[in-house]
């Protein structure tokens, strides 16, 4: 179990911190959390213990505390160390080494990782004392979450919100969410639809809503790779640490794959990609008429394939197969025509599986074995595959 260590400090955002706090438990988390006395005015301490099961530390003068040296004992034991809300003040203290309570103490303390969400008044977090205090930290190797621009509680409109709760959960998950196995590794992901014109108002596409793609972009950049998301129109959010290259068309992502992205130690096609496209694309809205048009297809370039046969290296090349029918024996054939290192066969018709779901039932299929993996979310699903990858290419 991963230890965090939360350190809320005196800003209106602190309530926020209880969220976070109920995220990171339910992600299997342990919590412990220290306020500044600035703090308790905004949250009730119980609020974190009800929340964490741990004590919530204040002072480190607290003369009922069970550790032997308290801010020392929490330093060490911390996987990473989450500064959210951090005032202007332990901004302050931090950069200049003033270690006056046990906020402070313990994040000087740490050698875990450390990861500041300012949240302060605009002019605060724009005074050039505040922002050179930034840069130091940054310099030392602190991590800072840049604050959300918007509406603040003094009425004021500019930079100074504390960052979305789901972007500093998901950053502290890049930090110590799974295991770096895939550090140095450069992983792409090719997710969602593809949109084929047919005039400028009209297109062909899919039922495909990129969930499987972005979840296992999501897990590669929890596990450490440098990933990069090719991916179709989606209403999802791209998932943090990810480098997002967004297309259309077939041909733009054919062309994003393998003319722009540079060589990958690892490409997983999860994309609904087209496999054909209108001939002609009209210039003008095609209006109605009394007879209906009549549209000529030609086939887009299969990226998969051309990947697989026009092999660089040692790369590994992950398809998916999405059937309606003799779902083994088509992904069987798919590993063998498009020269692949594994296909994620899934069946439409299973139920908790396809398009839109969250969950996924697939089948491993490589060039020596066939592996049925559960029905599980598609977060798990994506641990499932990169595991598996990580292992083949280990012997
Ligand atoms: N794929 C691709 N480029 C295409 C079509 C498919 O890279 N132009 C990839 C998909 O991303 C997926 C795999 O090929 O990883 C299989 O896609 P699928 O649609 O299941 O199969 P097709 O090869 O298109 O064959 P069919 O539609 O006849 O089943």
């Amino acid at each position: 179990m991963k230890n965090v260590l939360l350190i809320v400090t005196g800003s209106i955002a602190a309530y926020k911190a209880a969220d976070l706090c109920s995220m990171l438990k339910k992600a299997g988390m342990n919590i412990n959390v220290i306020m500044t006395k600035n703090a308790t005015n905004f949250i009730h301490p119980t609020t974190f213990e009800a929340l964490t099961g741990n004590r919530c530390v204040i002072d480190s003068f607290d003369r009922n505390f069970e550790f032997k040296i308290g801010h020392i004992s929490l330093a060490q034991s911390a996987d990473i160390c989450v500064v959210a809300p951090a005032s202007a003040n332990i901004i302050g203290k931090l950069a200049c080494g003033i270690a006056d309570d046990m906020a402070s103490t313990t994040v000087m303390a740490t050698k875990a990782p450390v990861l500041i969400a300012p949240a302060m008044n605009t002019n605060m977090y724009q005074n050039p004392i505040v922002q050179d205090n930034i840069s130091r930290l940054s310099g030392f190797g602190y991590n800072f979450i840049s604050p959300a621009s918007g509406r603040l509680a003094c009425g004021d409109i500019g930079e100074g919100k504390l960052a979305a709760v789901e972007d500093i959960y998901e950053e502290i998950m890049l930090h110590i969410g799974h295991d770096h196995d895939l550090a140095g590794q450069k992983v792409l992901v090719t997710a969602g639809p593809t949109c084929e014109a047919i005039d400028p108002v009209r297109y062909i596409t899919n039922h495909s809503t990129g969930k499987m793609g972005y979840a296992l972009a999501r897990a590669a950049a929890r596990r450490g790779a440098d990933v990069t998301l090719v991916s179709g129109p989606t209403a999802l959010k791209p998932p943090r640490g990810v480098s997002l290259i967004s297309v259309l068309s077939a041909a733009d992502m054919a062309k994003a794959v393998l003319e722009d992205a540079k060589a990958q130690d690892i490409y997983i096609m999860a994309a609904a990609v087209a496999d054909f496209t209108p001939s002609q694309v009209s210039d003008h809205k095609i209006k109605k008429g009394t007879s209906m048009p009549m549209f000529e297809f030609s086939a887009t370039t299969d990226i998969l394939e051309t990947l697989g046969h026009n092999r660089q290296g040692h790369e590994f090349i992950c398809g998916f197969a999405m059937e309606t029918e003799d779902l083994i024996d088509n992904a069987q054939a798919k590993l063998v025509k498009k020269n692949a290192d594994m296909i994620c066969a899934n069946s439409i018709r299973e139920a908790g599986s396809g398009f839109g779901t969250d969950t996924n039932r697939i089948t491993l299929i490589t060039h020596d074995e066939t592996i049925k993996i559960d029905l599980m979310s598609k977060d798990e699903v994506s641990d499932a595959i990169l595991d598996r990858i990580i292992s083949i290419r280990k012997h």
